[in-house]
């Protein structure tokens, strides 16, 4: 029998209810060509500085050492990512990167104004797939959403991604009660038209304005109700650790998807990390600690080898804090102070 020292094995992210953390989702930036009222303020936004800002070197860097620790998919995200110049070059490299030998996948959140005209440079520096915002098709309620009157740019990417070879696509829409509750059967068209997943997203407590309301929510079994009334929805099996519960739509092929985050949440297979545009690792949406990563990469005393030795143990120390779950419906909920566009859907 030996009695030498065990070597080291490098386990992946697991936190401590045995969730092994595959997903990280990285904000580019907290601003946004939109004011999507259940994200950010129309005015008085505190934007993060420039200087705070990852650049494209340092988001490589952080997902290099995270594709060592076993994770597989990045999502790029904002704010609105398209508003980096950067954009094409941060894909490049992070689709570059593997993950346990095989190449990692690199997506997209977006609201789709401008994509279009950089759809053909995204895809050629390895971008998988992409996924549009839209809550709405008609022009006033666009414009009363978003406080901007840019409905057709959207469609514009919309389109752009119908006609790329970016599949699946999916769009997405937050579900607000009196506001866009009479739209779900306009918008799973519009998806339909586009060979798209339409996906119907559970207003979250997110906004940078502080102002949900959980009356203001639809729920997931309220969405389903209204679809269920034009089509027959039959649930699609293997949902692994997806948050979306999809369904057929009729026989199919296509399909529609409910994402219940307050209502069903579905933490409990929660495989996300977070990262911010100023290099703060989240381990939860609704986190209010955050650990600084962008300090290690920054910190000129240290080597390589050093400097990737810091974001592992960011990395784990924030898996090893995760909790169970988000608790939204604790009387004693906290929400974060960062808004969705500052933290990165
Ligand atoms: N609740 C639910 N979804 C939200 N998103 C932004 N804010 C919220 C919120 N408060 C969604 C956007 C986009 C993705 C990045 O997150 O609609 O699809
Ligand atoms: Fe911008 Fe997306 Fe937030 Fe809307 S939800 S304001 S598109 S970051």
């Amino acid at each position: 029998m030996s009695l030498g020292v065990e070597p080291s094995t490098s386990t992946g992210l697991v936190d401590t209810f045995g969730r092994v953390h595959s997903d990280l989702r990285i904000s580019l930036t907290d601003r946004c060509s939109l004011r999507c009222t259940y994200c950010m303020p129309e005015q008085g936004n505190v934007w993060l500085t420039r200087s705070s800002i990852m650049s494209a070197d340092e988001i490589e860097h952080v997902a290099r050492v995270a594709a060592d620790l076993g994770v597989t998919s990045f999502r790029l995200t904002g704010g609105e990512p398209l508003l980096r110049v950067d954009l094409a070059e941060i894909v490049r490299r992070v689709a570059g990167l593997t993950s346990g030998g095989s190449p990692v996948e690199v997506t997209l959140t977006t609201n789709g104004i401008g994509l279009a005209a950089r759809l053909d440079e995204l895809v050629a520096a390895g971008l998988s797939r992409v996924n549009i915002s839209i809550d709405t098709t008609r022009q006033d309620r666009f414009l009363s959403l978003t406080k901007r009157d840019r409905l057709p740019d959207v469609l514009e990417g919309i389109r752009a991604a119908a006609d790329s070879p970016l599949r699946p696509l999916k769009l997405n829409a937050v579900a607000m009660r009196g506001v866009n509750d009479d739209e779900l059967v306009d918008l799973v068209d519009l998806a339909v038209a586009h060979d798209a997943e339409m996906r119907f997203i559970e207003q979250m407590p997110l906004d940078a304005g502080h102002v949900w309301d959980r009356s203001t929510m639809l729920t997931r079994d309220e969405i389903l109700a209204v679809l269920g009334e034009r089509w027959s929805l039959t649930p699609v099996p293997g949902r692994g650790d997806a948050p979306a519960e999809r369904f057929e739509l009729d026989a199919g092929p296509h399909t529609v998807g409910v994402i219940a985050s307050v209502t069903a949440p579905f933490c409990a297979t929660c495989n996300r990390l977070r990262l911010t545009a100023d290099g703060q690792l989240r381990n939860c949406l609704f986190a209010t600690d955050e650990l600084d990563v962008l300090r290690a990469l920054r910190d000129e005393s240290l080597t390589v080898a050093d400097r990737d030795a810091a974001v592992e143990t960011v990395l784990r120390g924030s898996v090893g804090a995760k909790k169970a779950g988000h608790a939204i419906g604790d009387p004693l909920f906290l929400q974060p102070v960062r808004g969705m566009n500052a933290i990165g859907g």
